[in-house]
């Protein structure tokens, strides 16, 4: 049996739920892959994969996304843009701003943005990810096809990660009902991808930097482990850019292949 029911999802979407179509998996190997099959046979905008259970969930360059049933949500939406994918660097950034307006709007306070892909949770001044934003995009002559992948923790993942992880559990006294958890992301996601397709990602940049974990904080930018750049965090540009001041220049960095840390 799924967790999720789609007549119970299309109820709680309201007016919204004609932007949306809805598959709840019990497994697939992950979301966004399958989502990925489903757009090249022509599945139309706003599609949406969520499944209970991944058994090869996805992160950045092939990194594996933990998840267990009950105690995360997985899913990926499809959108499709006109222009071309160069257009769409800030996309993750304006995905991450959604997935905190709606966290919050659950009553979440403390939901925080580090660049490029990830939702942190602040604990006592320190971050752990809350939840992974993974955003694939192929572009033909009609446009550009983004596959948004989103996983949240509902409660932290059992098992031993790099990075500290935590799940929404820490921050709200209840856990909402799944279905009003991913009406809500699924609202807030329309929401902020109209903005981001009316004015790019400069029209949720300062909704962005409100919440960025790092602001003015000393970073370092790794790439392939190797250090590439390190200096003061100002956050991300018009475009999504991050910037960061060194001793001689601002360097800004595309989200690419680097790593973003605290120095
Ligand atoms: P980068 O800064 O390069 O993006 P990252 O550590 O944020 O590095 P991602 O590829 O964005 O890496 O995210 C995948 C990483 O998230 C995995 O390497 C793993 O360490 C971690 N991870 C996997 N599952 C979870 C989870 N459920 N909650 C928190 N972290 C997870
Ligand atoms: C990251 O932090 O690197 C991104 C993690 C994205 C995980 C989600 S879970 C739903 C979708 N399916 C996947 O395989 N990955 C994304």
């Amino acid at each position: 049996m799924t967790l999720i029911d789609p007549a119970l999802l299309k109820i709680r979407l309201g007016a919204l739920a004609g932007r949306f179509d809805v598959d709840a998996l019990a497994e697939c190997d992950s979301t966004s892959s399958e989502l990925l099959r489903r757009a090249e046979r022509g599945a139309p905008a706003g599609t949406v994969v969520v499944a209970d259970r991944q058994h090869a969930g996805r992160g950045r360059r092939g990194r594996q996304w933990l998840s267990a049933p009950g105690d995360s949500l997985t899913f990926s939406c499809l959108w499709r843009f006109t222009g071309p994918a160069t257009q769409l660097a800030g996309l993750s950034l304006a995905v991450g701003v959604a997935v905190s307006e709606a966290l919050e709007g659950l009553g979440a306070r403390r939901v925080r943005l580090k660049w490029p892909n990830d939702v942190l949770l602040e604990q006592g001044g320190d971050y752990a990810k809350l939840a992974g934003i993974l955003v694939e995009l192929a572009s033909d002559r009609r446009g550009t096809q983004a596959v948004i992948g989103i996983g949240i923790n509902l409660r932290a993942p059992a098992g031993d990660l790099p990075q500290p992880a935590a799940g929404l559990a820490d921050d709200l006294p209840a856990l909402p009902d799944r279905h009003d958890l991913l009406a809500a992301l699924l609202g807030a996601l329309a929401g902020a991808l109209d903005r981001f397709e009316g004015g790019g990602f400069a029209a949720l940049q300062s909704a962005w930097q409100r919440r960025h974990a790092w602001q003015n904080q000393p970073v370092r930018l790794l790439q392939d482990g190797v250090v590439d750049g390190e200096g003061i965090c100002l956050g991300a540009d018009t475009d999504g850019a991050l910037l960061v001041e060194t001793p001689v220049c601002i360097k800004r960095f595309l989200s690419g292949d680097v790593s973003l840390r605290r120095a």
